[in-house]
């Protein structure tokens, strides 16, 4: 079909497109108006094209399996009992009241399993209160920053689909007590959704392209284009976490100290896997360098092999949450960003899309999306290191509406960790066989983060005689 187009620079993008074999993204040019049309070439214009053929040819065409991996090994881990630690808390501390940690937050995926309508942090997963995740991470860092008497930026990486969402949600709630300028933020960038089967951009609507962000590993591009914020602030490390876990210790000062301990360029937090199928990635050894095998990578062997011990051999499970040196991200003084190249994943899944002048749907995935991981850099960096942590103390993610690691199940592991805190600070609360509080129970952040944190403030608290239990 012929298109024409007033401009000259429009004309010769139509006909890149059209001459790429991508020419059904005009096929009701004819039925847009003016303002769509510019909307559409103006998509258009931010897609690099090359690229994008590029990874269709890569990953589509020539090699639509995984590269094989090299044979893993179990990685090397700092133990929950390791001495170290206390040494390495007071190490953390050290360099958080120097002001050299920033904190991010990776809440630009698009959350479909969990089926809330808003951005995933609006989800409002506190047991009494209704509070949301954002809320929850807020006021943990509103009393990291009081504790410690310095500020620690917050920056929170956002998609373009819920940005704006985002934006509105942290103005609308005064940005739960913290200063807005120390609240960052920005979304990461997006990449066309391709169809599975032919590798032709999809559109989300007549003259709309469909766009979906390029996955968590965007966090790195992001730090890389805010190199001089980071610089001329004198941040050296970043803490990262994910929306989805609000057990995550916002820039934990022990796991701070061990990655400073051990110049650790790259460190990350893991959990003992419960059982051989639990969806989670796990850390390995291949060759120099620790890596995240997906569960779904990892081989049916590997997958169930023990120790002598009756312990599952690789049980490093990611928990994602990141200890990141800026230098490794960002270069030294000379200013020059290194190129960190990372591996793009495909993500099959099944869209809702606009093709030939009407609407396709279908059960089983037609639509391809390009991902990279943040912790793809593992494989570049000179030195990484992997600790462990508590399930019952740092994970318990929402990811499903029901089920495992649901707001359920999310939330029971709150209200278990709460009242394990007051208990052992001595107040009296009766709890069922499974440890769980009888009555629902929720401690703001803003009083408390920890046990230690919430006997310096018990002058403070007291306990309805029946009903729900909010402690704030
Ligand atoms: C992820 C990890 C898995 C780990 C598990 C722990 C990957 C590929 N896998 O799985 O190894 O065991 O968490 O909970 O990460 N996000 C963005 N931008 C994107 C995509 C995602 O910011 O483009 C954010 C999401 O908002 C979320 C986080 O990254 O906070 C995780 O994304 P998700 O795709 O849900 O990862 P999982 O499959 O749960």
């Amino acid at each position: 079909m012929r298109i024409h187009v007033e401009d000259a620079a429009d004309q010769a993008l139509v006909a890149k497109y059209q001459e790429s074999g991508q020419h059904h993204i005009f096929d009701d040019w004819e039925d847009l108006d003016s303002s769509q049309r510019r909307g559409l070439l103006d998509a258009l214009q931010k897609i690099d094209l090359g690229f994008i053929q590029q990874l269709i040819r890569d990953h589509m065409v020539s090699d639509p399996d995984h590269p094989p991996i090299a044979t893993p090994t179990p990685p090397p881990l700092i133990s929950l009992e390791d001495p170290k630690r206390e040494l390495a808390r007071e190490k953390g501390l050290e360099a958080i009241r120097n002001g050299e940690l920033a904190i991010m937050l990776l809440a630009g995926g698009v959350g479909t399993r969990l089926g809330h309508p808003g951005p995933k942090g609006s989800y409002p997963l506190l047991p009494v209160s209704q509070g949301t995740l954002f809320q929850l991470f807020a006021e943990s860092l509103w009393k990291l920053q009081k504790e410690m008497g310095t500020t620690i930026p917050w920056w929170i990486m956002t998609s373009p689909s819920n940005h704006q969402e985002t934006v509105q949600y942290f103005r609308d709630n005064n940005y739960h007590g913290l200063n807005s300028s120390d609240v960052i933020i920005e979304p990461q960038e997006e990449l066309p959704v391709i169809d599975a089967r032919r590798g032709r951009i999809l559109r989300s609507g007549p003259g709309k392209i469909l766009f979906s962000p390029d996955g968590h590993g965007g966090a790195i591009r992001l730090l890389q284009r805010n190199a001089n914020w980071f610089r001329s602030r004198g941040i050296k490390h970043v803490y990262t976490h994910q929306v989805d876990n609000p057990l995550a210790i916002l820039g934990d000062p022990e796991f701070l100290g061990l990655h400073l301990l051990d110049n650790s360029v790259f460190s990350s937090k893991a959990v003992a896997k419960t059982n051989p199928e639990e969806k989670v990635g796990v850390f390995c050894q291949t060759g120099e360098h620790l890596r995240v095998i997906e569960y779904s990578e990892l081989g049916e062997e590997e997958r169930h092999r023990r120790n002598d011990d009756g312990e599952l051999s690789f049980r490093a499970g990611n928990v994602a949450m990141h200890m990141i040196d800026l230098e490794f991200i960002l270069g030294d003084e000379s200013g020059e960003i290194p190129a960190l190249p990372m591996p793009f994943h495909m993500a099959n899944k099944s869209v809702r899309h606009w093709y030939g002048s009407e609407w396709h749907e279908s059960d089983s995935p037609n639509s391809v999306r390009f991902e990279t991981f943040i912790f793809d850099v593992l494989s570049q960096a000179p030195h990484a290191l992997v600790v462990e942590a508590s399930r019952d103390l740092e994970f318990a993610p929402v990811k499903n509406s029901s089920g495992n690691d649901s707001p359920e199940s999310s939330r029971a592991a709150l209200q278990k960790l709460w009242a394990q805190w007051l208990i052992e600070a001595g107040i009296e609360l009766d709890l069922d066989d499974q440890g769980q509080p009888k009555r629902t129970l929720e401690i703001s952040p803003r009083l408390a983060c920890n046990v230690a944190q919430l006997k310096k403030v018990l002058d403070q608290i007291t306990i309805p005689d029946e009903g729900p239990i909010l402690i704030r």
